[in-house]
Order: C-alpha cells, then sequence, then structure tokens
C-alpha cells in the first residue's frame, strides 16, 4: 500500500450522497453514491472505461469523447465520465461500436502528436500512450503533415517542469487543476480549432505568469506536454514509497518515485489526508537540497569556535561531546546544559532529545522553536478551551461560510490549506482578513474579502475586544451555547468587560486603525453568517500580547458557539512541519509529553518510574533563559538539534554573544547552519528521507515519515541522541522508532490508542486518539470542551512597549514567502531562489517617496536591537508608516533588528512589531559587514577540516 508507483485515477471525483444508486454495467450490479459518473462507478468495480480528458481529481469535462458508453434504452453514446449513474441503467463499456468510435478519436489525436514515444520522458507513464493500446490503435489515416504543432517552442522557463506545445492534446485538464485545485487561473486555452493551446498568463512564458509553480498542471497532464524536469534527466521511477512533506505545517503526503536510492519526483499523494493530492511548489519540487553538495556528512569537533574543524569518526565526536558535557556540568553544576528540540525533526526524535535532557543531563532545560513561533497557541488555547492545539481538520473549511483568517498568510504559508480555503471561498463562503498588509487572499482571482481590517500591527488584542464588544452589545451572543458549555461566572465577567464603552469599535478605532463601520460588519458578519471558523498565524502569536490574543480567538468563537463541529472552531496554522508534534512530546522546559507541568507529581512520578530517573519538578530553562544564562555565566553547555538559534530568534547580536559564552554547544544539522558556526561538534543530521519516524501537523494529524533512502552520514537523528545518552550513562533500547512512538502512546493519554500499525490502517491519526477515541478525533470539543466547561478569559488590551519615536517613526513586521521557508536553509539550496533571491524590505510609496528611496535601491533599516541593509520594494500592499520583510537568507540579518520584546505569558518574541528608521544607503550595514567576515572565516575553518 505504502509502495505502488501510480495511485488508481477513479476518472471523476469521489461523490458524498448518502443516497445510493444500483446500476449495471457489463453485465455486472454495482451500488454507488448518488451522483457518481458512469466511469466512476465502473472504475470501482474494476472496469476502467477509456478516457483521457477525466481524472478524479477534477470535475468531468466531457472534451475528448474517448469514454463513450451505451446505456439500454438511450440513443446515442453518452460519455461516461459526464453521464450520473441511475438506479437501473444498463450499461455497457465494450462493443465494437464502441472500439471504433474510440479508434477514431484516438487518431485525432496521434495525427497531431509527435510518435517520438520511444525517446519521450513520459513512455510508460502516458495516459495518450496508453489509450492507443487500450482502443488497439496501430496507425494513423490522416497522416502526420497537416496543420501540426510539431516544430513549437518549448517552454522551459519554469526550473521544474517543461511545457512543450507539440504534444499537447488541449484536454483542458491542466486549465481546469490550476482553477479547480489550485485556485490560481494561472492558465487558459487560447487560439481555435487545431490552433488551440494552452498558454499561461497572457500568452507569456510560465515563469513570467501569475502561475506559483505548484505542480498541480503538471499532475493532471496526461502527456509529456507538462512534464518535471527531473524526469527528463533522471527517467520514470522504478518504485515509490509513501512519506510526508518536511516544510510546512499543512503536511501533505507525497509519493518520493525513487529510481534505487534516487529521488525522481516527488508527488502529492490523493491519499494524503492534508492535501488530497495537491501540493505546493516546496514539497512537490524543492527536495534537492537533501543530497545538495553543502551536506555535512562527516562528525567534526573542535575546541573553541574559532578554531579549525577536524573530521572524526561518529565514535570520537560523540565520545567527546559526551565528556564535555560531563566535564561542564561537575565544573558548574547539573543545570549548565540544555537542549533544543527541532520542530523538524519526527516526533520519536523530539521525544528522544527531550528525554536525554530530562535523564541523562537531568535537568529540564529542554526547549523547542515553538518557543518562537506558537507557544502562546499553546497557553492561550489550555486555558480557554482545555487542549493547546487546534480544533478542526483542514477539511473542514469545506462547511464554513465564514473564513475569518487574521494574522496569516495562508497562500504563502499554508499554501495547499490556501487552496482548499479558496476552493470554498468562491463556493461562496465570505471572508474577514485582519492583517495590517493586503495580502493576497484580499483580492485574488475569483476571491475577495467581505471585509479587509488594516490594523496597525500590535493592534490584534484592540481589534478582538472591539468586535466582541459588537457581538455582545448588538445582541448577537449564542446564549444557549454559552449557557450549556462554558463556565458562567467567567463568561459574566468577560461580557461586562467587552461590553465597556472602551472596548467599542468606535473607541478602538485610534488604536487599530481601522473604521468602527468596518469592525462593526465584519463582527456582525463572523456571529450570523452560519458556520464561522476563524484561521490564525504568527501575526497574532508573535507579539506582546500574543497569548491574550489567541484567547480573544477563543472568547470570539465561544460567544458565537462556533465550536464543536465542521466548518467552524479555531485552527492556528502552524508553521514548521513538526511544530504541533515537537509540543504535544515534552519539549517545553515546563511540560512532559501530554502537556502536563512538570510539577504534577502523578505524572512526574508515571515517567521517573518509565525512565528510572529523578525529575526535577521545577520547569527548566527556556531558549531565552538560557541565553541570559550564558550571558551570566551559567549556562555553558548546549544539544542543538535541527534548529538555527542564531537565524531565526530574535536579536542575532545577543544570541550570537550568548553562543560564544558558552563552552561546549553540539549541532546536529544537516547543513553547517549560522548557530553551528559557533559549535564545538557538529553530528551530521539524516533529512526526512532518510529516516521514518511521525510528523504532526496544525490538524493534529500524526502522519508517517518513511525512509527512502540510507541516511548519507549513516545514521538517523534518533540513533544518533541514543548514542549521546549511552555515553552520557544513560541507556536508550529502541530498535526502530516505532519502539519510541510505543514509548510515547504507553505514557501519555491523548496517544494511548497509536501506533505506527494504526497510522499504517488509517493513513494517519488525529489526536486524541485512545480508548474514547480509537480512530482519533477530527473535531475537538464536540459535546463538551476538554477543560470541561469553555473559560472565557478577559483579554485586556495594553499597548507594546515597543513604541514609534521620532527616531524609529515606522514599524517592521515579519513573514514568509511562498517559495523560501523559515531561515531558507533548504529552499535556498534548490531553484526556489530564482522568485525569491534576497529577503526585501517592503514599504509604502508615501513613506518611500517622503525619505528619497526608489524601488531597488539600498535602505538601512535601524532599530534599538541593531542595523541592517536590504533592498527596497516599494509597494501598495502595505499601509503608510508600516514596513515589511522576510527572514529567510543570513546575510538580511532581519533578526538584528528584531527586540527582546516578548509574550508576557510565554517568551514568544515580539517579532511583529519593531520600530525602526528606514533610509537609502549605498552599502551593508555594520553588522553584516561583521558577519560577511565572520562567515569566510567560518568558511575557510570548514574547509580544513577536509585537509586534516
Ligand atoms: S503550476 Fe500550479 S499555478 Fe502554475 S500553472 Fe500549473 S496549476 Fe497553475
Ligand atoms: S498541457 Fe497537458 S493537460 Fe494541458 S491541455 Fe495539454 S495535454 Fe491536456
Ligand atoms: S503546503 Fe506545506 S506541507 Fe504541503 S507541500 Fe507545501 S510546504 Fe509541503
Ligand atoms: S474522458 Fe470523458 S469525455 Fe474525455
Amino acid at each position: 500500500m505504502f509502495e505502488q508507483l501510480n495511485e488508481k485515477d477513479f476518472g471523476t471525483p469521489k461523490r458524498n450522497s448518502e443516497q445510493e444508486v444500483t446500476l449495471e454495467i457489463d453485465g455486472m450490479h454495482v451500488t454507488v453514491a448518488a451522483g457518481t459518473s458512469i466511469m466512476r462507478a465502473a472504475a470501482e468495480s474494476g472496469v476502467n472505461i477509456p478516457k483521457l480528458c477525466a481524472t478524479d481529481s477534477l470535475e468531468p469535462f466531457g472534451s475528448c469523447r474517448l469514454c463513450l458508453v451505451e446505456i439500454e434504452g438511450r440513443k446515442g453514446y453518452p460519455a461516461s465520465c459526464t453521464t450520473p449513474a441511475e438506479t437501473g441503467m444498463k450499461v455497457r463499456t465494450q462493443s465494437p461500436k464502441l472500439q471504433s468510435l474510440r479508434k477514431g478519436v484516438m487518431e485525432l489525436y496521434l495525427s497531431d502528436h509527435p510518435l517520438d514515444c520511444l525517446t519521450c520522458a513520459a513512455n510508460g507513464n502516458c495516459e495518450l500512450q496508453d489509450m492507443a493500446g487500450v482502443t488497439g490503435l496501430r496507425e494513423v489515416r490522416y497522416g502526420y503533415d497537416g496543420e501540426n504543432h510539431l516544430h513549437s517552442k518549448k517552454d522551459e522557463s519554469n526550473p521544474y517542469f517543461t511545457y512543450d506545445p507539440s504534444k499537447c492534446i488541449v484536454c483542458n485538464r491542466c486549465v481546469r487543476a490550476c482553477e479547480e485545485t489550485q485556485g490560481t487561473f494561472a492558465l487558459t486555452i487560447s487560439g481555435r480549432g487545431f490552433d488551440s493551446r494552452v498558454s499561461a498568463g497572457q500568452d507569456q512564458p510560465f515563469m513570467e505568469s501569475e502561475c506559483v509553480s505548484c505542480g498541480a498542471c503538471v499532475q493532471a497532464c496526461p502527456t509529456a506536454t507538462l512534464q518535471e524536469k527531473s524526469v527528463i534527466a533522471i527517467g520514470q521511477a522504478e518504485h515509490s514509497i509513501e512519506t510526508t512533506c518536511a516544510y510546512c505545517g499543512v503536511g501533505c503526503g507525497f509519493n518520493a518515485e525513487m529510481k534505487g536510492n534516487q529521488v525522481v519526483r516527488m508527488v502529492p499523494s490523493k491519499n494524503g489526508q492534508a492535501n488530497e493530492g495537491h501540493s505546493c511548489v516546496k514539497g512537490r519540487f524543492a527536495w534537492g537540497y537533501a543530497t545538495h553538495q553543502d551536506r555535512i556528512l562527516k562528525p567534526m569537533i573542535r575546541g573553541k569556535f574559532t578554531d579549525p574543524w577536524r573530521e572524526v569518526s561518529w565514535a570520537e565526536a560523540l565520545d567527546y561531546a559526551a565528556s564535555e558535557f560531563k566535564r561542564i556540568q561537575n565544573k558548574y553544576g547539573r543545570d549548565s546544559i540544555g537542549g533544543i528540540v527541532s520542530s523538524r525533526c519526527t516526533n520519536e526524535e523530539g521525544y528522544l532529545v527531550q528525554k536525554l535532557v530530562r535523564t541523562a543531563f537531568g535537568n529540564n532545560n529542554v526547549d523547542t522553536c515553538a518557543r518562537v513561533c506558537h507557544s502562546p497557541t499553546g497557553y492561550g488555547l489550555k486555558q480557554t478551551l482545555g487542549e493547546s492545539a487546534g480544533t478542526q481538520t483542514f477539511k473542514s473549511v469545506e462547511h464554513s461560510d465564514v473564513i475569518l483568517v487574521i494574522g496569516a498568510n495562508p497562500t504563502d504559508a499554508h499554501p495547499v490549506f490556501a487552496s482548499r480555503m479558496k476552493k470554498r471561498l468562491r463556493e461562496g463562503a465570505k471572508l474577514i482578513v485582519i492583517d495590517p498588509r493586503h495580502i493576497d487572499l484580499v483580492r485574488s482571482p475569483h476571491v475577495e474579502a467581505a471585509f479587509h481590517l488594516p490594523l496597525r500591527p500590535g493592534t490584534n488584542v484592540a481589534m478582538l475586544s472591539a468586535l466582541a464588544h459588537v457581538i455582545v452589545t448588538e445582541g448577537l451572543l449564542a446564549n444557549n451555547f454559552i449557557a450549556s458549555r462554558c463556565e458562567d461566572t467567567a463568561f459574566r465577567a468577560w461580557r461586562d468587560f467587552v461590553a465597556l464603552p472602551e472596548n467599542s469599535p468606535e473607541a478602538m478605532q485610534d488604536i487599530t486603525g481601522v473604521s468602527a463601520e468596518l469592525v462593526r460588519g465584519a463582527a456582525r458578519l463572523y456571529a450570523t453568517g452560519g458556520n464561522a471558523a476563524i484561521y490564525y498565524g504568527l501575526g497574532v502569536t508573535e507579539h506582546a500580547q500574543g497569548s491574550t490574543a489567541v484567547m480573544g480567538i477563543a472568547n470570539l468563537a465561544m460567544a458565537t458557539g462556533n465550536i464543536g463541529r465542521e466548518g467552524v472552531g479555531v485552527n492556528p496554522l502552524r508553521g514548521q512541519n513538526n511544530v504541533q508534534g515537537s509540543c504535544d512530546i515534552g519539549s517545553f522546559p515546563h511540560e512532559l509529553p501530554g502537556y502536563r507541568h512538570v510539577s504534577d507529581s502523578t505524572t512526574r512520578h508515571l515517567f521517573e518510574q518509565a525512565w528510572g530517573v529523578e525529575i526535577q519538578a521545577e520547569p527548566g530553562l527556556r531558549i531565552p533563559n538560557m541565553f541570559d544564562a550564558a550571558l551570566d555565566g551559567s549556562f555553558k553547555g548546549m544539544y542543538c538539534q535541527g534548529e538555527d538559534l542564531v537565524q531565526s530568534d530574535p536579536n542575532t547580536q545577543h544570541v550570537t554573544a550568548a553562543l560564544a559564552a558558552m563552552e561546549c554547544i553540539v549541532v546536529q544539522d544537516i547543513f553547517m547552519n549560522e548557530t553551528a558556526m559557533y559549535a564545538h561538534v557538529f553530528l551530521p543530521g539524516s533529512s526526512f528521507l532518510e529516516k521514518d519516524g511521525t510528523f504532526t501537523n496544525a490538524e493534529r494529524r500524526i502522519s508517517r515519515v518513511r525512509k527512502v533512502m540510507p541516511p548519507k552520514a549513516g545514521y538517523a537523528d534518533w540513533e544518533v541522541t541514543i548514542q549521546l545518552a549511552q555515553r552520557l550513562g544513560y541507556e536508550m533500547n529502541y530498535q526502530h522508532p516505532s519502539e519510541i512512538m510505543d514509548e510515547i502512546a504507553r505514557l501519555t493519554p491523548t496517544f494511548h490508542g497509536v501506533s505506527y500499525q494504526k497510522i499504517d490502517a488509517l493513513g494517519s491519526i488525529q489526536w486524541p486518539c485512545n480508548d474514547d477515541a480509537p480512530q482519533g478525533t477530527p473535531t475537538m470539543h464536540v459535546d463538551h470542551f476538554v477543560r470541561g466547561k469553555g473559560r472565557f478569559i478577559i483579554t485586556k488590551y495594553v499597548a507594546t512597549d515597543e513604541k514609534i519615536t521620532r527616531k524609529f517613526p515606522l514599524i517592521l513586521t515579519t513573514g514568509r514567502i511562498l517559495s523560501q521557508y523559515n531561515v531558507g536553509a533548504q529552499t535556498r539550496r534548490t531553484e526556489n531562489v530564482q522568485w525569491h533571491e534576497q529577503d526585501l524590505l517592503e514599504i509604502h510609496p508615501h513613506d518611500a517617496e517622503e525619505r528619497g528611496i526608489k524601488d531597488g535601491g539600498w535602505v538601512s533599516i535601524q532599530s534599538r536591537a541593531g542595523e541592517t541593509a536590504l533592498r527596497a520594494k516599494v509597494s501598495e500592499r502595505m499601509q503608510p508608516g508600516v514596513v515589511y520583510t522576510t527572514f529567510h537568507f543570513p546575510e538580511s540579518g532581519a533578526n538584528v533588528i528584531t527586540t527582546e520584546n516578548s509574550d508576557w505569558a510565554t517568551n514568544c518574541p515580539e517579532y511583529k512589531v519593531t520600530a525602526v528608521q528606514v533610509m537609502p544607503v549605498s552599502e551593508p550595514s555594520d553588522w553584516q559587514k561583521k558577519h560577511t567576515r565572520f562567515s569566510k572565516a567560518q568558511q575557510v575553518l570548514l574547509a580544513q577540516a577536509k585537509l586534516v
């Protein structure tokens, strides 16, 4: 099941009607859901009707006429793809007449097609070739020298796929895929009759059109017209293995199509329950980093971070790391070292790192990069609803009538979910966008937000209170839901608080910058428009009041009864592939797996018994505390698996000073990242293609990651952690990651029912999965909240300390773009740089003009933390007074400018609000010059490793 090469294509999409129809196909009785096409009904019973323009990911189109059938009592030969099955129908799929009609159709297609099958990249995987065989066509009566397209020019502009018009059969599948699946509408059929061909944009090369390179058209194309360049270069795959994308928190399922140990292409899996066959440019095409020449494949050590690296054996590197950690603990005490769990690694690997810290290190100094993104989600949702996770499946959006997106930019950061959301919006659901920027969702083909509330960065809580004020004071509360499901006293206190005049949209408009009228309209729509779902991202959490805003969101959902069923809910769009999982498995210094506080003695004893050690009852250090302690001289060693603290944490200069003060930093990574430049031990990491494990996506969906090639450096990351633990005197005995998951399941109530066997059987599992929910939990809080009754929490707006001043008059906010990912370590090493080769500073035309800034010119960005320089992009997407950049390139130093302000509850950095000044400059900042010198020196030290 996990190793099939081609997934069966049923021709038309599955229908979900409860009503059934029974018909006869070639003498067989077949029962299907009402609305199912004859083609699909036949395919489900094993009869494959020839087809070209139909595929089961798209609505039927009925253009090729190859799928004709005979229906008893009906005239003519209807197309089976567009004809719904009906009870009592008697269908014949094969007859001499049908055979001859189909042959005729195929003849026409082939008369305008290059007959180069043997040298064509799609040879053996081409539906046109298959259909020629199925219809028994041997020769073409019309000849090949008529009006044809054999000399049409190929479009090779896209780095990942080619478009060869000579092979196009104008089946329209690509156009429909771009519209229906992706929602970009980049393709059309231009010309008429024999002249008609697919064209991107206004007859442009793909790279110049609106195409976002999601690959849906390539996937849909039945011929080699749209073809992956990797297939052209390597040839067709020999086998495939189902796995999960290692980029974002959507968690798309993919089939890694392989030739031996080489990936030929990554094809989105129709079985992938998060993506149902769709993908984005990152998961689909940007996997080349996994075999990039920059990979470090040999362990290395050095005494000081200014020394040259020395390549050593695994044994020597691990012995050295262990002896250093022991030496440091002997000298500075048990709490002088800690570990960082990666949200890029598997659940099993994360679990082992936190276990290593709590057992072999003997402290709770473990943290994860969720600290800097969604820690407020964990805190805010736990306080209000009782569970630190989103409430729905992605599919649930198909039942939403109103979609409120706040502080998230799904088309760039969660693209496959964005496509799903846009589909629902095209079907008529209404959209509210709360974002300082004019993000793509506000207006894109066939999608337009009913309300865009372009608030000032840092004022989410004020906005949420204003929305709540309208709901309370205009009588839009879901009183029955609140009475039966929520704590009464807390509700009354919250209701009275938000009803205060100071929380009205009119009172708040000077703070948020959004007119009261717009806020009132949006609140009314959210409360009365039917099923209303909230999707939010880091634009909510990465603030001084991040946790407060999350609670404000939960309050809104409870107040309107929009929780506990499909189509509604509170949905954090998680950033990294396994950020949900890394939190679930106990990576925070205050929580054991399953979000149980270390001070809870029952939980602690459970783990103490299982692990055979005593666990500290006090929380350990959070990442920022580790840095502070390092600068104070009390924190000296760190095991950092798969996270680049230097590039991703705020106030880079503070971070690097802290790292430089430590005595042993062990970095386990696939590349020499910015943090590794301060390390003393480098342990080569393994990519997601090289190991078994699981990732948990933003829907709490646990999916399998499957090894498709051996670890390039010899070990998967989990094996390395085991060896390090052993050298520190703590035995870990696991032969396979499934045994680690068994241990997690044994010790964690929400995971009690999870096993690899069950994941394999069900495809994936959404936790909680236990005796109460053996198949997992797609929708949470259905009859009651996890904490019993939902708790409203008063969310008073407190302005951030980060104020604009004469010196720093603009607000900088940061985010991502589609083609790059996080610190860019992976995507910068792929052709995705063709879309985005450097971070840019987006600035409104007025702000640019006032400062004499030209589009494309260099500008310095200065905050009270530091200064950097980037090229400017003058853009109307920004509001005056707000500038924006991404943080994908280390040399940009976006985090040199961000400050140490953080969320009051969780220390999540306030990345989204930094007061800055922006001015034209002609050269890089001092920090950039220093960074360039340091990076070059480190490259020399790295090069010396090979010479020793
Ligand atoms: S790659 Fe995606 S966005 Fe581009 S044309 Fe194809 S379907 Fe449309
Ligand atoms: S490019 Fe492929 S999918 Fe698109 S119309 Fe041509 S043959 Fe069909
Ligand atoms: S949406 Fe996210 S998980 Fe899906 S393919 Fe893109 S990066 Fe991967
Ligand atoms: S497959 Fe039915 S008309 Fe093309």
